[in-house]
């Protein structure tokens, strides 16, 4: 009977209530009652309690030597139950154990990032970025259907490239035969070319920067879609920004809902999300972050956040203590892991409150001139519920393509779009200068030769027309979106200046 009944995913299993079943997993973990053996079966689509009774001699037995993580297929027939993972549990006729894993290193109990991320070869194995990279999947899924549907065509651009798409400062040198390339930065330039050839284009792939700063915000390997559209000005590549962010969190809504749960991200603020979002130029920001209004309010929320503070440090007391007096195995591991919980949530807000008053001061003493800094992007995006566009940067903060202002010759038509909550940047865009000359002035003053870059000039002196384009990061949307703090647990194997293992 075992060989015949089909393989059914734990996501399905609704769907075959009555019927015998085989599933083919891990056990994620297990409870006994002495009479009963509850397998917690994880199969990559979902989870499902596996009821082994002593009666079933044979797979009680085996049952009872299995550790977590062992691999495993059980047939049983399926019982639909609404208190269950799944709404649906399997009663075990038959167990086949593959492997009995020794000493799994993650366990249920307190672990802390550095550990995770040293192991993160098992670690993608756990609920966390089981779920995160189901909405990472979804987000690029998005992004791919929201600019097929639009017209646009996919052209993948070069990996290695013989000079800077942005800055000089973070290139990564690569040796290529003798000769210094480069790992590239943006798939930008390129696209440029391509769009002239397709009219509307994208590219989506892999960028490399090295970046010298350890913030939540910084990997030196992440992931871009770039879309470029030729007979486009600012404006209209801000719309298409503005759709596509729509398309995505629409998508996640109605796709990732559990998973949004599961990672107790609050989803009422996605489902607030609506465009048009809101636009301020840099002048503008800058105003808000040197005014009197934002200061008073950031000086109240740090009076609130000192005393939000001295509450989690009562209720971190009070766990502890009850740790004491907790009784060995579930109840024991549960409270460590609450413990786990405020003892990081202590940790991070008081390291966020030390850094808060730079910030405030930071924000107060801007200088008009200089690029957007990360704490005052978080105060700008902390103001808002919809993603913001700042737009009109200067001249010399900014990147050496962007089209100079034709009414203010300081500033550029680009435009960086903030996600709410203190996200910051997730979307940085530009139109494109279609003067050769003005770009070789702004290269040099960035201290890049023209020359070196005569092909690029090539697309100014043939059929120029205006266009414009913008660069996406997938990590830091998926940050936001499922509301985790940093852009390390959403890529599955993170690069950063002190990562690189596995
Ligand atoms: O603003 P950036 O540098 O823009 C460009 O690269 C343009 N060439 C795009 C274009 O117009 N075609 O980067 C775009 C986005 C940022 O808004 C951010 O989301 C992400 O890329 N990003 C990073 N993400 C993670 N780690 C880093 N070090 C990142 N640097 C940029
Ligand atoms: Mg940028």
């Amino acid at each position: 009977m075992g060989e015949e009944s089909p393989v059914v995913a734990i996501r399905d299993l609704k769907t075959v209530a009555g019927k015998v079943v085989r599933l083919q997993g891990w056990l994620q973990g297990k409870r006994s009652n002495g009479k009963v053996i509850f397998l917690l079966v994880r199969d990559g689509t979902g989870l499902c309690q596996c009821v082994v009774e002593a009666a079933s001699v044979d797979a009680f037995s085996k049952a009872s030597e299995l550790t977590q993580e062992s691999s495993l297929i059980v047939t049983g027939s399926v019982r639909l139950d609404e208190r269950a993972p799944g709404a649906a549990e399997l009663a075990v006729s038959e167990l086949a154990v593959l492997q009995v894993a020794k000493d799994y290193p993650i366990s249920r109990k307190a672990h802390g990032v550095d550990f995770l991320m040293d192991h993160r070869h098992l670690w993608l194995r756990s609920q966390r970025p089981v779920a995160l990279f189901r909405v990472r999947h979804t987000v690029i899924r998005a992004i791919r259907n929201f600019f097929d549907e639009n017209g646009f065509t996919l052209m993948d651009m070069p990996i290695l490239v013989p000079g800077a798409g942005e800055d000089r400062q973070s290139l990564f040198p690569v040796d290529y035969f003798g000769e210094k390339l480069f790992l590239t930065q943006t798939g930008q330039l390129y696209l440029e070319s391509a769009c002239m050839a397709m009219g509307k284009v994208y590219c989506f792939g892999p960028t490399f920067r090295a970046e010298k700063s350890k913030t939540r915000r910084h990997l030196t390997e992440f992931w871009m879609v770039e879309p470029e559209v030729a007979f486009a000005d600012v404006d209209e590549v801000m719309r298409l920004a503005e759709d596509m962010i729509c398309a995505i969190v629409a998508e996640v809504l109605s796709k990732n809902r559990a998973d949004l749960e599961f990672l107790g991200r609050d989803v009422a603020a996605l489902e607030t999300i609506m465009k048009p979002f809101p636009r301020m130029t840099y002048t503008e920001a800058g105003e808000l972050l040197r005014g009197e209004p934002i200061r008073r309010k950031l000086e109240q929320e740090l009076e609130q956040d000192k005393a939000r503070l001295q509450v989690l440090i009562t209720e971190l007391d009070a766990a502890e203590a009850v740790l004491k007096t907790a009784k060995k195995g579930w109840q024991q591991e549960k409270q460590e892991e609450r413990i786990r919980e405020l003892r990081e949530a202590v940790g991070e807000l008081d390291q966020e409150l030390k850094v808060r008053p730079d910030h405030i001061q930071l924000a107060q003493s801007f200088k008009w001139g200089e690029d957007l800094g990360g704490s005052d992007e978080t105060l700008v995006s902390r103001q808002f519920e919809q993603p913001v566009f700042v737009t009109d940067y200067p001249r010399e903060a900014k990147a050496f393509y962007m089209k100079v202002s034709p009414t203010d010759p300081r500033v550029v038509k680009n435009f960086d779009l903030l996600a709410p909550e203190g996200y910051g940047e997730i979307i940085g865009g530009s139109q494109r200068e279609e003067d050769p000359e003005v770009i070789a002035e702004s290269m040099t003053a960035k201290g890049l030769r023209p020359e070196d870059y005569a092909w690029y000039l090539d697309l100014r002196r043939y059929g120029s027309v205006p266009h414009g384009g913008f660069g996406l990061g997938v990590e830091r949307t998926v940050a936001w979106l499922c509301g985790i703090k940093h852009v390390r647990e959403t890529i599955p194997f993170p690069r950063t200046m002190g990562r690189v293992y596995p």
